[in-house]
């Protein structure tokens, strides 16, 4: 028997229970025991809820019970949720979680920590939500070299460019839709800014590079600044737009960022639409593998947390190596980042952009007949801003993904 207690019964801690609930017999199957939520930490009350009798407000009736093994931490943000997860691992239980913010801030330290006391940290659902990748980095892809990661890694965001691309509707009209419905946020900012991305490229890079990424180091860029006019240019291009997480091993570092890009419809990242999200994966050996499903949503998400568990429950008293270490991940800038740009610029000043970024591949819009648009050559960061501050006529970019 392996008694669990799940701290915070909000959408993933629920998910959690019901996902163990339904699931019971074969969970406890591969598992190799049966097992059983005991506690249940929420401030608030749950009257009615088959769990009622659990639901405890004080995390010391949780730390400071022995026959407690397994802890699923679903509270989300960085306190207190840290400092429960600390004094979990101190008592020798293992800590399970969702938490992208907290894995992103302090994952090399609470692994070391739980190495310390023979128990595990584990977050396969604080990226990618059901999509198993964390397991399959740590565990599986353990002779490879992993030299990029590609992905979707939002589906909030992911939902908005596809709507905009199939309705022609602009951002701020989806983004009303998609909170209305449920999808986004009340208070969107995470997902439309990326910073919910740049998390979670920041624990994939950690994970692969074997130390530390610090996430506020990554180049991100959101997509509020993506219009519906950009989407009739990619069309016309036969390319669409997608916010990009990704990161790449160079020769003098890692250069990783969020930021949207426009892709060719035939690329497999291409064709991920809505919530869904994807990881492309590529090994020095292997050469690219991909995975794909739902990154987010409560059963999705408390699937990863369970699958956890049964890592937890099939080793008792084993620390089950994560090579993720405080030491830092040297990360190249972005000024170096090298691709070619899509411009939109106005059609008076086509000559002084011609002067500037030579001859390029031009795209003319019927239904925009005062700009239009080229794309360059491939450059750095750093040559593209000196060249485009020549361009009287600049209107705006997109980063495109070859
Ligand atoms: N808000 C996130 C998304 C889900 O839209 O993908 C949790 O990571």
């Amino acid at each position: 028997m392996v008694k669990i207690a799940v701290l915070g019964y909000g959408t993933v801690g629920s998910g959690v229970v019901e996902v163990i609930e339904r699931n019971r017999e074969l969970i406890e199957k591969r598992a190799g025991k049966r097992l059983e939520v005991k506690y249940i930490l929420d401030i608030r009350d749950f009257p009615g809820d088959p769990y009622e009798d659990r639901v405890v407000h004080d995390v010391d009736r949780i730390l400071e019970d022995p026959e407690v093994e397994v802890i699923c931490e679903t509270m989300g943000g960085v306190e207190p949720a840290y400092t429960f997860s600390c004094r979990a691992l101190e008592a020798g239980k293992s800590v399970c979680t969702s938490n992208k913010e907290l894995v992103a801030a302090r994952g090399a330290e609470l692994i070391a920590l739980s190495k310390e006391h023979r128990c595990n940290y584990l977050f396969e659902a604080s990226v990618g939500g059901g999509i198993p990748i964390i397991r399959p980095l740590n565990c599986a892809l353990t002779a490879e070299r992993v030299v990029e990661i590609a992905g979707i890694l939002n589906g909030t965001t992911n939902y908005i460019l596809t709507r905009m691309e199939k309705d022609g509707a602009d951002f701020g009209t989806v983004l009303g839709e998609a909170q209305k419905k449920g999808y986004a946020e009340r208070n969107p900012e995470a997902d439309v800014e990326g910073y919910d991305a740049c998390r979670k490229i920041a624990i994939l890079t950690s994970l692969i590079a074997g130390h530390t990424v610090d996430f506020r180091e990554i180049h991100t860029e959101g997509i509020t600044g993506i219009t519906p006019e950009d989407f009739e240019y990619a069309r016309a291009m036969d390319r669409t737009i997608k916010l990009l997480a990704e990161s790449r091993e160079e020769e003098d570092g890692y250069l990783a960022s969020v930021v949207p890009c426009m892709l060719k419809k035939e690329m497999p990242l291409a064709s991920v639409s809505g919530v869904f999200n994807a990881i492309s994966v590529r090994g020095n050996t292997l050469g690219e593998s991909m995975f794909y499903g739902k990154g987010a949503g409560k059963l999705p998400t408390a699937s990863a947390v369970v699958s956890d568990v049964v890592d937890c429950a099939r080793h008792p008293g084993e620390h089950m190596t994560c090579i993720w270490e405080e030491e830092p991940v040297h990360l190249k800038p972005f000024e170096e980042r090298i691709s070619r740009f899509f411009v939109r610029a106005a059609r008076a000043g086509e000559a002084e952009a011609d002067a500037v970024f030579g001859p390029a591949e031009k795209i003319r819009l019927e239904s925009l007949p005062e700009e239009y648009g080229f794309l360059t050559e491939p450059m750095t960061e750093r040559e593209f801003s000196r060249r485009q501050r020549k361009v009287s006529g600049f209107i705006g970019r997109i980063r495109i993904k070859d």
